[in-house]
């Protein structure tokens, strides 16, 4: 380990971490209203398969290469082939995470403006609280002055304590509703679309989408997981450690599911409502609870918690970049840094109806995305980024740096993993950049 990069003071401390970063908007906003526009539950199988199948070997490609270089996504490559332009890789990464953080903050700006509308009792229109361009762009700064605040602190100091205490009251909180909102009446129906599938629904557009939404929830394709993985010890079990962080992530996923879908029908809502869904749902539910402000305030808290431990995360991978490759000190340029990402998503904030150029922005064609510039935000770095970065990489891993040499990466430390590796050498070779490239063929409506 090189002097003062830091790393995780345990196991549990890196797995916590990471599903600190895999869980969050993902899971709990962006999951279900995918759901709702791709069908319903024949989404959801397709999304486990492609978590199990894809996402899990693809983020051990990353973690090893991580723990191998001990760097960041550009300094990893750079370290196994000096000087190759593979390095562009790691740059679409730090990019890719500044674009992800820009919009991404915006929305968590949103919930935690969420948390004082609960409490004053009458969370009101949605529509108008998003399009009033002072309150969103306050929110908006104050997320991303705490997320820069606790990153500055550093690796296992801010992270990883935070990750500690607040994801298991989250998911306390959750169970609860779970029972609350399937105990409504005519929640049976959003139950059923939500786990009774119906396959006939399921086509290149679904699979796609269930694709993207498996990197994003798993912050795969950025090169996040290269960098968590560098602060990880030899002696630690890789293999299992993605196992749980899979896990963790799915599970909250299909918990949020289970509370949005029933109370959804049983309040009569459409569940291609889009984007809006969980600000829509979620206060509805409140309001009809007993002592639903309260509860109402504390689900938006631990969301905006939740977001947090993301942005945080998302930050971290350029700050990394910047102290290794540049040499600069952590504690100034997390600020830099911050300030640049806070204006690159003033128009993301600006975007839901406070200004009607960046509402109606639409530089992507309409079948991909939503005209606003939060939307388009979204889909260039969410969806393409992630799915194109995870191309790059996997081939990286599998052929450049070679699928053997990360094999026995992940051996190291590892029992278990002994008995995939053969296995875990295909699917990274093959498997996983052809599904992904014919995917993004399918995309550029190659197969229209
Ligand atoms: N996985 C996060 C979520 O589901 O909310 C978002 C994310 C974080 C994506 C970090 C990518 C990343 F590198």
């Amino acid at each position: 380990m090189q002097a003062n990069r830091g790393e995780w003071s345990s196991k549990i401390g890196f797995i916590l971490a990471a599903s600190g970063s895999a869980i969050g908007l993902g899971n709990i906003w962006r999951f279900p209203y995918i759901v709702g526009q791709n069908g319903g539950a024949a989404f959801v199988v397709v999304y486990l398969l492609i978590v199990v199948i894809i996402g899990l070997p693809y983020m051990l490609g990353e973690l090893a290469l991580g723990r191998t270089s001990q760097k960041n996504p550009v300094g990893a490559i750079d370290a196994i082939t000096p000087g190759s332009s593979w390095k562009g890789v790691g740059y679409l990464g730090v990019i890719t995470g500044l674009g992800i953080l820009s919009f991404y903050s915006v929305i968590a700006g949103w919930t935690v403006g969420y948390i004082f509308k609960m409490l004053s009792g009458h969370p009101g229109s949605f529509g108008s609280f998003i399009s009033d361009p002072l309150q969103v762009i306050i929110l908006y700064a104050f997320f991303i002055v705490i997320t820069a605040t606790i990153v500055h602190g550093g690796v296992s100091g801010g992270i990883e304590r935070w990750s500690k205490i607040l994801m298991p009251v989250l998911f306390v909180l959750m169970v609860g509703l779970i029972i609350y909102a399937n105990s409504l009446p005519g929640s049976g129906k959003g139950l059923e679309f939500y786990l009774m599938p119906d396959f006939s629904k399921i086509d290149g557009r679904v699979i796609l989408a269930a694709l993207g939404q498996a990197f994003f929830s798993l912050s795969l394709g950025m090169g996040l997981m290269i960098t968590y993985g560098s602060y990880v010890t030899k002696s630690d079990d890789l293999f299992s450690s993605a196992g749980y962080i899979v896990f963790f992530d799915s599970l909250i996923a299909i918990m949020a599911g289970l509370i949005i879908f029933p109370a959804l029908f049983a309040s009569g809502l459409n569940p291609e409502e889009g984007a809006k869904l969980v600000f829509v749902v979620f206060p509805e539910l409140f309001m009809k609870m007993p002592a639903g402000t309260i509860v109402g305030a504390i689900f938006f808290l631990l969301l905006s918690v939740a977001a947090l431990t993301s942005t945080i995360s998302l930050l971290e991978v350029p700050v990394a970049f910047m102290v290794d490759e540049k040499k600069v000190p952590r504690k100034k340029i997390v600020w830099i840094i911050a300030f640049a990402t806070f204006l690159l998503g003033l128009p993301s904030a600006l975007s839901q109806g406070a200004s009607e150029f960046f509402t109606n922005f639409a530089f992507l064609p309409q079948r991909l995305a939503d005209p606003d510039f939060l939307s388009q935000m979204s889909f260039v770095f969410g969806d393409f980024s992630l799915a194109f970065g995870a191309l790059l990489l996997s081939i990286y891993i599998g052929w450049i740096w070679g699928a053997k040499n990360a094999a026995l990466e992940l051996a190291e430390g590892s029992r278990f993993f002994k008995g995939f590796f053969t296995v875990w050498i295909f699917m990274m070779r093959y498997f996983i950049p052809i599904v992904i490239f014919i995917i993004l063929l399918n995309l550029f409506g190659i197969f229209d």
